[in-house]
């Protein structure tokens, strides 16, 4: 034993072991079967589930199955009318029950979760489980306001939900309670690694009296989330984990109208400027990289410093380094502790090794032997570098530095993710200047890692796409419930022309790309027939075209860029050109279709400056900003019926709000939207923001969602709904089904825009 003096002379920490007889008590519940039907089922094939920390068995659970998912997801279904059918405010005291009794558990919540997960204590009892139980308080109020607040809009049914295992409880709480305040029933597979604090949940779903069948919890590895991903039964799937299980679950769920959102890896950039409060950046990127091991999706673990202050910037982060305490997460002085499993210790070792290999240069903390890694930092690293493109998982941060702000947005923005970005500098005008230009669901300005239960949550690119928390988190729970019927499936392409007369009309028409009718790359036109006779002949566009059209309208990012008052006056002004032109456009669609469309015209002209943000209560001292932000380039599939104003009620709200797009017209009858190109060149309409392609829908549809350089895709053809959710995979898109393709309203808008969450320091 140290002496006092000796203590006082070396300042060390003494350990402050947390007792985790609480957690072990329970563990005598096991072995454990699934929760389902409001009961735990006898336990099936087991396997462990470990704490890292100190490579032991907690528990023994079980393997679920093929069958077992199904009896879970029969469960919900048979559960789903009565809950869905309660009022809001009955769903809300059960929400609150559910929030109580956790906090009831904290303790015993917080030392389960640090024992499965290997996490720091005192994270998971001041982080995880206080954020766990607000997500409940939270959502008790949006199921109490929901009717009121999400007017014509439902349940999905029930929920498939899959989550990661470095946050088990704070990612079920995510999943759970919008899901249950918007009326769905749920069936949640937790990770296989940490499964234990999911089926301590499923106890306090029975103490609360949540009625049977509501909740259920089956666990498994990938294979039984896989059988709940491929369900029938299931309406949406929730999912959060690594990017390349998400392709997959879009590619499952290509064609099957399952609703998805999908929270995926980051790789997120944390900037500091030369400006920034050096000392709370190196606090920041402790919270940024080596908070939960860095096993953190929104983790900053791409440190960009301004040159001028790199080294002195570095200096400090060492020194940081060197005091962070590495090792038994039970004792309240670790600041980092095991990582979740040694396959995962294994990958970051493997990674770091080729980081290494590729010319990067190491600085290490200390840790003990075992599950643990040292936080570390690489510099002299190039963007190739895989520990710099590579999602680690891990307490690895890489440096790399910039000169200018144009610098940083670049090198910030050279990753195929968005998920988070951190931004440091005094100057506000300057972190505002870079939040608006990064590529990124959350931004945070002179911190990092903060979450809240009213502040949507979420990436961009191929960090997936859908918000959790907040409005828009709940958004996600609910769909439209007035049914409507599909819109016919494209019929075969008419033969290329023969020599049919052409009755009164010869026009030529073209493709419409960059601002310039063009003639289709294969050199080929299609004959147009409506109601047997011949309307005049479409270009029959390829992929080749397409790809000229997605660069074009890449070219055109000032559209983007001017204001909603500035577009309103361009549609405003197309709207009149509409009217002017209405003669020409006769000969391809009926006088009230135009008229329609001028009308739509006017209403996304007005929509263009007012669909705004929201400003977000959240705990801490900021201003949460909810932005509406454009996605780019997005591609239209627009659907057959009423050409014209099909057309037009796809193009319009997307570049209402600065979107810039490719639209294939209706396949059998694409005249019409032809023709307006016409109109296009005359309105203001900058070259590139609007380009037509025709042809063979499918064809194109599939290269546009297989497009990288596509940020979005709308389809408003059925028929085509599986080929593109397919395609889309690749960049991981988001995808909009158009449930109404001559409707107007708010969901467009919402449909147009991806949320940029942006956290500003205001009163502290
Ligand atoms: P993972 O994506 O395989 O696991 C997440 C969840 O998905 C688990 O519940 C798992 O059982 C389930 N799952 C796996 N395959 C599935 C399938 N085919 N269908 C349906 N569900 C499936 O993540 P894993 O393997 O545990 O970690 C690997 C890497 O993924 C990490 O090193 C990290 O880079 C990344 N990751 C990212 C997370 C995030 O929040 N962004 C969370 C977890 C992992």
């Amino acid at each position: 034993m140290p002496t006092v003096t000796e203590i006082l002379d070396t300042m060390d920490y003494g350990p402050a072991l947390e007792s985790d007889a609480i957690a072990r008590d329970w563990l005598a519940h096991g072995p454990f079967g699934h929760f389902i039907n409001g009961q735990f089922t006898a336990p099936g094939a087991l396997f462990d589930s470990r704490n890292p920390a100190r490579d032991e068995v907690l528990a023994q659970v079980t393997q679920g199955t093929a069958q077992d998912v199904d009896a879970a997801v029969s469960a919900a279904r048979a559960a789903f009318p009565a809950w869905s059918g309660l009022s809001g405010h009955a769903r809300a005291r059960h929400l609150y029950a559910i929030a109580r009794q956790i906090q009831k558990r904290e303790r015993l919540f917080a030392v389960l979760e640090t024992l499965d997960n290997g996490k720091p204590l005192r994270e998971a009892r001041d982080i995880d489980v206080p954020l766990a139980v607000r997500h409940f308080y939270h959502h008790a109020g949006w199921a109490e306001l929901g009717a009121e607040e999400f007017v014509g809009q439902g349940p999905h049914g029930v929920c498939g939900q899959i989550i990661p295992w470095n946050f088990p409880l704070l990612m079920l709480a995510w999943k759970i309670a919008p899901a249950l305040a918007a009326g769905n029933t749920v069936v949640l597979k937790p990770a296989e690694y940490t499964p234990l604090t999911a089926l301590l949940f499923a106890e306090i779903c029975i103490e609360a009296g949540l009625p049977a069948g509501v909740v259920n919890i089956v666990t498994g590895d990938g294979t039984t989330g896989a059988a709940l991903v491929a369900h029938s039964g299931v309406d949406k799937i929730a999912f959060t984990g690594s990017t390349n299980v998400g392709r997959e679950i879009r590619r499952a769920t290509a064609g099957s109208g399952k609703a998805l959102t999908l929270e995926l890896g980051g790789k997120s950039p944390f900037i500091v400027f030369a400006d920034a409060d050096l000392d709370a950046a190196v606090e920041g990127v402790v919270d940024a990289i080596w908070f939960n091991q860095g096993e953190v999706c929104c983790a900053g673990s791409r440190i960009l410093v301004a040159e001028a202050v790199a080294a002195q910037f570095e200096a400090k982060l060492r020194a940081r380094m060197d005091s962070l305490r590495v090792g038994e997460p039970l004792d309240k002085s670790t600041d980092i502790g095991a990582i979740v499993h040694p396959r995962q210790l294994a990958r970051i070792r493997e990674l770091v090794a080729q980081g290494q290999a590729a010319g990067g240069v190491l600085y290490q903390g200390r840790a003990p032997e075992g599950c643990f890694f040292p936080p570390a930092l690489m510099v002299q690293v190039s963007p190739a570098n895989p520990c710099v493109s590579e999602e680690i998982f891990g307490p690895v941060a890489v440096l790399m530095t910039f000169r200018t702000p144009e610098e940083a947005v670049e090198l910030a923005n050279t990753t195929r993710y968005g998920l988070a970005a951190s931004i440091w500098s005094e100057n506000l005008t300057l972190a505002m200047d870079i939040a608006a230009r990064v590529k990124a669901g959350v931004v945070w300005i002179n911190a990092t890692n903060l979450f809240d239960a009213n502040a949507p949550f979420g990436g961009m690119r191929e960090s997936g796409f859908g918000r959790e928390g907040a409005r828009s988190g709940m958004g996600a729970y609910l769909r439209p419930m007035r049914i409507i019927a599909p819109a016919p499936a494209p019929g075969p392409l008419a033969p290329l022309p023969q020599a049919a007369p052409v009755s009164g009309l010869d026009r030529t028409h073209k493709l419409y790309i960059g601002g310039a009718q063009k003639r289709a790359d294969a050199g080929q036109s299609y004959t147009v027939l409506v109601d047997g006779a011949v309307q005049g002949h479409a270009p029959l566009g390829s992929r080749k075209d397409i790809r000229n059209a997605v660069e074009a309208a890449h070219k055109a990012s000032a559209w983007t860029a001017i204001s909603g008052h500035q577009r309103a006056q361009v549609l405003y002004f197309l709207g009149e050109n509409l009217a002017a032109r209405a003669d020409s456009l006769r000969a391809f669609a009926p006088l009230s279709e135009i008229e329609a469309s001028i009308a739509r015209a006017f209403y996304y002209a007005a929509w263009a400056d007012k669909f705004d943000a929201h400003v977000h209560d959240t705990q801490s001292a900021h201003i949460t900003l909810a932005m509406n932000e454009a996605f780019g380039v997005m591609g239209l599939v627009c659907g057959e019926e009423a050409p014209l104003l099909g057309f037009l009620s796809l193009v319009l709200p997307a570049i209402a709000l600065g979107n810039r797009v490719v639209a294939t017209p209706s396949q059998s009858r694409p005249l019409a939207a032809l023709e307006l190109a016409q109109v296009l060149a005359c309105s203001d309409i900058p070259a590139g923001v609007i380009n037509i392609v025709s042809g063979p829908v499918a064809d194109l549809a599939q290269t546009l969602s297989g497009h990288d350089d596509v940020a979005a895709l709308w389809c408003a053809q059925p028929a085509l709904a599986e080929l593109v959710a397919r395609e889309s995979a690749g960049n991981l898109k988001p995808v909009w089904q158009v449930p109404d393709p001559l409707g107007q309203g708010r969901s467009f808008l919402q449909a147009a825009t991806q949320i940029k969450t942006i956290w500003v320091p205001y009163g502290a």
